[in-house]
């Protein structure tokens, strides 16, 4: 089949190399590949780490995701010969103050549920399971909350599909889809994967600011921190070469992103209450982005059944799981591009399932300009 991606942030070129994998004739559309969400993007595959109540189909997604990744990344690997730094060492959940501590529990509790692995570690413990924290209240490691490194993805993902790509912003019409410098592509499927760029054609899209520091430590952490201290949330991911990255902000927002003092200086003195090594960092670099909001915080996954000249694919919405979830997306949108049946734990993620009238955008509204 004749399929255009529009959009080439993490999702949009997983999406892209599997259907390329799949035998599809593929053609990736966007201006600045791998320069969106994903540029921001911490790596973390932490669905136990993010669990919140209500939030259970999200949560089993995330962990089938996860379960991929180990997989995922060897193939990128061996295919692209990049390594993409997957890290399986887990995640400490701390809490920094008692309150903290009750919100770490409050997440613990989801996770009983569920049945996910967790170990309570009472202050003691915590320090002994990671010596470059500060004495907190407690804290849980997560064994299943693993790493990679988003850019790393992007780049051996591109490499993969570099034969595939179109450096276009990318508009759907009638048949297909055009760039602005007037090619125009007719497809029998069109996967629209334009992260927080997709509000203009799925209402159920919104932006939501967040920034992350890159540093350079001397004496980084051994693993993931997720922590909230004294009631701030903060995420501290270590990575090769003594990069650590500090996220991130949640921030309702309408216009470009571009990172403010006040959160910068918020997330750099709660990173340093936690880990009080990370004084003498150096500041490498301040990334601000928009990540794709949904009313439930839910991916929308599905393809538009009304007939028309091609199939209409939304991989859109990921939030704060893009990563976590692009090979799981990738299958996803490869078996909707080919008609095929969608995994039982992908079906609660159906666009419909917001204003069904709005959630998929009808023909009447494909000439609308995405990516
Ligand atoms: N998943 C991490 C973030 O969105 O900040």
């Amino acid at each position: 089949m004749r399929v255009a991606v529009i959009g080439a942030g993490i999702v949009g070129l997983a999406c892209a190399e599997e259907l390329v994998c799949a035998g599809h004739d593929v053609r990736v559309f966007d201006p600045d590949p791998g320069g969106g969400a994903t540029r921001a993007a911490a790596g973390m595959l932490a669905p136990a780490g993010e669990a919140w109540h209500g939030e259970t189909d999200l949560l089993r997604l995330g962990v089938a995701s996860a379960r991929l990744w180990p997989g995922y990344a060897a193939r990128l690997h061996a295919d692209s010969g990049l390594d993409v730094d997957l890290r399986t060492t887990g995640t400490l959940l701390v809490g920094q103050d008692h309150d903290d501590l009750l919100h770490v529990r409050r997440t613990l509790d989801v996770l009983e549920t569920e049945g996910i692995a967790f170990r309570e570690l009472d202050r003691r413990e915590a320090r002994a399971e990671e010596p470059t924290i500060s004495r907190v209240a407690g804290a849980a490691l997560l064994p299943e909350d693993h790493h990679v490194n988003p850019r790393l993805v992007a780049a051996a993902l591109l490499r993969l599909v570099a034969a595939r790509l179109v450096r276009a912003r990318a508009v759907v019409t009638p048949t297909g889809v055009a760039t602005a410098d007037g090619r125009s592509f007719a497809c029998d499927a069109v996967v629209l994967a334009t992260g927080a760029e997709a509000r203009g054609l799925v209402p159920a899209v919104r932006p939501v600011k967040g920034e992350t520091i890159r540093l350079r430590a001397a004496d980084p952490p051994t693993r993931v921190l997720r922590a909230r201290v004294h009631g701030e949330p903060v995420y501290v991911v270590p990575r090769a070469g003594g990069e650590v990255v500090v996220g991130a902000s949640e921030e309702e927002h309408d216009t470009a992103p571009v990172a403010s003092l006040g959160t910068v200086v918020r997330l750099l003195h709660a990173a340093r209450t936690l880990v009080p090594g990370l004084e003498t960092a150096d500041v490498v670099e301040v990334t601000a982005r928009n990540r794709p909001g949904t009313p439930d915080n839910g991916p929308l996954l599905g393809s538009d059944d009304s007939p028309g000249a091609f199939r209409l694919v939304l991989a859109v919405g990921h939030y704060r799981g893009g990563v976590l979830l692009a090979p799981l997306t990738a299958q996803v949108v490869r078996s909707l591009v080919e008609d095929g049946d969608v995994m039982a734990v992908a079906r609660p993620f159906a666009p419909s399932r917001f204003d069904p009238r709005q959630s998929i955008v009808g023909p009447e509204h494909r000439k609308a300009s995405c990516a």
